[in-house]
């Protein structure tokens, strides 16, 4: 039934494809010819890259290991296997692209036979789709053709400043205010009252059994999947006076969850990759208003606080977002979680305030266009700065509150992955909040770890079940089935500054690089070391070892050849019979070195690992440094807390001096070399 590769097979369910053929599929498929289809590959190395198809670049930053039988892109995040790729590429749904790669490797498929109950749960969710699409249809038609739809709904939405045009772009309709006239409309063209309820587009009272519409008076939003189904709604009430909310939302339901929607995703999609840059609002209203006034890479949640999966959504198509918000002080605490939230999933964060009383919608309908994108080109800031702005004035006089500024500050930027741009707001806050940016560092430190911690006791122990349905509505979930899991759930992930060192260890270890050293007459001889050796040297000479428990059994692998004179190789873990440590050093082998955002943005040139692997090396050893003092640093202060005499505390606050100048003295040292 489903041969034909469609976009719109939604009967499709991959139970229908028996497990056997699914292997048979996945064991043929190559991920670099599949991919190779549709992007034009290179071979470099173990890898094959290329430019992501799924964002703009010039420089590739797209990588494909036929090894592991992944993708990856180092410039917007997108990756998965090969399935993935065509789900995203193609978007197709997890059987076409199966039917797809049966076809392009000539394998034939048989389809089991659904069993009933699967038969009847997609029969379900169709039904909910098909509902909705005729839902969205109706009230857009009474908004254009009905006489009460245009005098109420359609001249509403004129009063709010929005075009013929836009209206049509967001499927905008109207729900007439009566009981049950939609209600009635549906059940006259068939559908089911179980489909009306599920939907919530009907209400069911228990206990006297009458029905009616949920929208009933209501402008309508629709809300549609990333492919532009119909999927839920939002209905705006027009009059202030009543005592009924402002919006009414479509319940949860086996097609519509509003924790992983974005309003206005679909229309934004495009321009967000185009402009690698996503602005987030509060109200379906500002996303509107953003698109009519030209800025249209703008989405907001659905009426929820933002959510991880939410910002997952965003990630697909860009790490940078904007937040933007109202003035008030409930705009201002929405957006500091949202920042952290934002921050926690690796998001670069800027944020625009709007002036109290003002949003997005607002100040467009107020002041064009034109000024609403100079007032977000010029009021841009990163969150140090707005943190620090907005609240700063309040606490100046207090210095406990002050205190407290400072630590949140700190806890905030704790959550920034990239030690670069960290270090940058540690500077910066240090500066606006005039604190020595010493005391920030070890604040930071010790809530790095604390966080570290955390994340490492919230490791759920099994992984959370998927279904393979949850993913259609929204092709969010990269489909896992049938494909090892490489997430390893006993040990947590290592420090990224440890994994920057092992990777370069694995990946680049055997290429040997020059180094001058001059004699006793100050001449410099020249010696060349496999990279292993330098790092292994410099290691050993410092007693340094990795907290991690695999780094520091590749690191001894390593140090046990050079210690025996013989060479070493990471091919060595290809093979290795331990199942965790060979998924582990297989992963940095593909997940090679991310290059730094902020370098980029400080226009440093970054250091082609081939071409400078000698910067790259230097690099990685001090950052590896650094991050063995801050576990120094958060000892220290462990060991300060526990202290039980002032002559012990002494000894512990002497150290810490040290320790701090030392790292102090190592990040100077390290700006020197990438600067
Ligand atoms: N919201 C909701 N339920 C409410 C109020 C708000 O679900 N009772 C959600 C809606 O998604 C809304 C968003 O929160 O879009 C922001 O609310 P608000 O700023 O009040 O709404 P706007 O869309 O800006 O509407 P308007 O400008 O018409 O007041
Ligand atoms: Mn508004």
């Amino acid at each position: 039934m489903c041969r034909d590769v469609g976009k719109k097979s939604y009967l499709c369910t991959p139970e229908m494809i028996d497990q056997e053929t699914i292997q048979r599929i996945m064991d043929a498929a190559r991920i670099e010819e599949v991919i190779g289809d549709f992007v034009s590959l290179k071979k470099r190395g173990a890898n094959h890259i290329g430019c992501c198809p799924f964002h703009n670049e010039k420089t590739p930053s797209f990588y494909v290991s036929p090894s592991k039988g992944i993708y990856k892109c180092f410039g917007c995040g997108e990756a998965g296997d090969v399935v993935a790729f065509l789900k995203k590429h193609e978007h197709f749904t997890y059987p076409e692209a199966l039917l797809y790669l049966a076809k392009k490797y000539n394998i034939e498929v048989r389809e089991e036979e659904q069993t009933e109950e699967q038969r009847e749960r997609q029969n379900e969710r169709d039904a909910l789709f098909h509902v909705s699409e005729f839902a969205q249809k109706y009230f857009d038609h009474l908004l254009w053709e009905d006489e009460m739809g245009r005098a109420i709904g359609l001249s509403y939405f004129h009063s709010r400043g929005l075009s013929d045009e836009i209206i049509k772009r967001f499927g905008l309709g109207y729900c007439l205010d009566e009981w049950t006239n939609f209600t009635d409309h549906a059940r006259r063209s068939g559908y089911s009252d179980a489909v009306l309820e599920k939907t919530g587009l009907t209400i069911f009272k228990e206990d006297t059994g009458k029905s009616y519409d949920r929208f009933r008076g209501r402008v309508m939003f629709p809300i549609y999947s990333i492919s532009g189904r119909v999927l839920g709604f939002s209905g705006r009430i027009l009059s202030s006076e009543k005592q009924a909310a402002k919006y009414v939302n479509s319940p949860d339901s086996d097609i519509y969850n509003k924790s992983r929607i974005l309003y206005g995703l679909y229309q934004a999609r495009q321009a967000i990759a185009k402009a690698n840059k996503c602005y987030l609002v509060e109200g379906n209203l500002d996303v509107i208003s953003m698109h009519q006034s030209g800025v249209e890479n703008t989405v907001a949640s659905c009426g929820t606080s933002l959510t991880v999966e939410q910002i997952r959504l965003i990630k697909r198509y860009t790490p940078n977002v904007t937040v933007l918000y109202d003035g008030d002080s409930a705009g201002i605490k929405a957006a500091l979680r949202a920042v952290d939230l934002l921050f926690t999933e690796g998001m670069h964060v800027r944020v625009v305030l709007f002036p109290d009383g003002d949003d997005p919608d607002s100040y467009a309908q107020r002041h064009g266009s034109a000024a609403l994108q100079d007032y977000l080109a010029q009021h841009e800031d990163n969150f140090v700065m707005f943190k620090t702005r907005v609240l700063l004035d309040s606490v100046k006089s207090d210095p406990i509150r002050k205190a407290e500024l400072v630590k949140e500050t700190v806890q905030t930027i704790a959550l920034v992955p990239d030690l670069l741009e960290r270090t940058e707001y540690i500077s910066q806050c240090a500066h606006l909040l005039d604190v020595p940016e010493e005391a920030l560092a070890s604040e930071l430190s010790k809530a790095i770890n604390r966080n570290r911690q955390k994340a490492y006791e919230g490791q759920p122990q099994a992984p959370a079940p998927q279904s393979p349905q949850d993913t259609q509505n929204i092709q969010n979930t990269p489909i896992i089935q049938n494909v090892q899991n490489t997430q390893n759930i006993q040990t947590p992930p290592p420090d990224p500054r440890e994994k920057q060192l092992i990777s370069l260890l694995l990946n680049f270890g055997e290429t040997s690089i020059e180094l001058a050293v001059p004699d006793e007459r100050g001449v410099n001889q020249y010696y060349t070391y496999p990279i292993y050796e330098l790092i292994v040297n410099d290691l050993q000479a410092e007693e340094l070892t990795f907290s991690h428990p695999l780094c520091q059994r590749i690191y001894e692998h390593y140090a046990a050849a050079v210690d025996a004179g013989q060479p070493a190789d990471a091919t060595h873990f290809i093979t290795v019979d331990d199942e965790e440590l060979r998924q582990f050093a297989i992963s940095l082998m593909v997940d090679t070195y991310r290059i730094s955002d902020s370098w980029k943005k400080k226009q440093i040139v970054v250091p082609k690992l081939d071409d400078n692997l000698q910067l790259a090396t230097t690099e990685a050893l001090f950052n590896f440094k650094l991050k063995c003092l801050d576990d120094r640093i958060a000892d220290n202060a462990q060991r300060m807390r526990r202290a039980t005499s002032d002559d012990e505390l002494f000894v512990l606050l002497e150290e810490k001096k040290q320790l701090i100048a030392l790292r102090r003295d190592i990040g100077l040292a390290l700006h020197r070399v990438i600067s």
